[in-house]
């Protein structure tokens, strides 16, 4: 596929399935390298501004702004059981039902620069602004990668997942803020599955409602 295609052919799906039955898990190791080929493909997204260095944690000291921290479809089987024991805390029936169907997640993060204000997590300056940006370009380009691997991708906010007490359970550190929880589903939908697509996806305008010329 090349890239127009897989621009203009890139749709949210979520695909979502009853949390006591969740989808068996039948893509492993293979599946695995894919979700690191789409990571690496995400992070070829241009940055502006290092990562502070004081912000980088354990082992993931890059100097880029963003953090990718990936679940394959095991792991999100066993978020899923923790939640359905209601630990590390009670969760929506949606974030349910997409971790039983998921087949990998990739939690995309960045880090903000360090702010003195705790009850801040980041200043609303020109820095932190081009760490966001330049994380949703790596956002984007990992959907356009699912897209010409033909695999099913949803980015969401996260919901659930953006508590702290849940960062702590995955073991992301908490001064990251997540972006982006994108979730890749099946390419084989099953019958017992529910799909939806996004609620923008058809109400896109023409280029004259978003764009003009300047003439000067
Ligand atoms: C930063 C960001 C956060 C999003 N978070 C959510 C979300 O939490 N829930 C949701 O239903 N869709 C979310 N979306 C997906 C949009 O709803 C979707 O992209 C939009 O409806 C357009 O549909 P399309 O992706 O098929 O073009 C998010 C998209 C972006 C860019």
């Amino acid at each position: 596929m090349n890239t127009e295609d897989a621009i203009r052919t890139r749709r949210t799906l979520k695909v979502r399935v009853d949390p006591e039955h969740p989808l068996p898990v039948i893509k492993g190791d293979e599946f695995m390298k894919t979700m690191e080929e789409l990571i690496e493909l995400g992070a070829q997204a241009p940055f502006h501004y290092e990562s502070a260095e004081s912000q980088r944690s354990g082992s993931l000291q890059g100097i880029e702004p963003w953090r990718f921290h990936a679940l394959d479809g095991d792991s999100c089987r066993k978020v899923l059981d923790a939640f359905n024991q209601n630990k590390p805390q009670k969760a929506p029936d949606g974030i349910k039902q997409m971790l039983a169907a998921a087949d990998g997640l990739i939690l995309g993060t960045w880090l903000p620069e360090r702010t003195r204000k705790l009850s801040k997590k980041f200043h609303p300056n020109l820095k932190n602004m081009e760490h966001i940006a330049a994380t949703g370009a790596a956002i984007q380009n990992i959907l356009l990668a699912a897209t010409a691997r033909g695999l099913n991708a949803y980015w969401s906010s996260g919901g659930i997942l953006r508590k702290p007490k849940v960062l702590q359970f995955l073991g992301i550190p908490e001064h990251e803020i997540l972006l982006g929880a994108i979730f890749l589903f099946p390419d084989e939908i099953p019958e017992s599955a529910q799909t939806k697509t996004g609620k923008h996806a058809e109400s896109r305008g023409k280029i004259s409602d978003y764009s003009d010329w300047i003439k000067m």
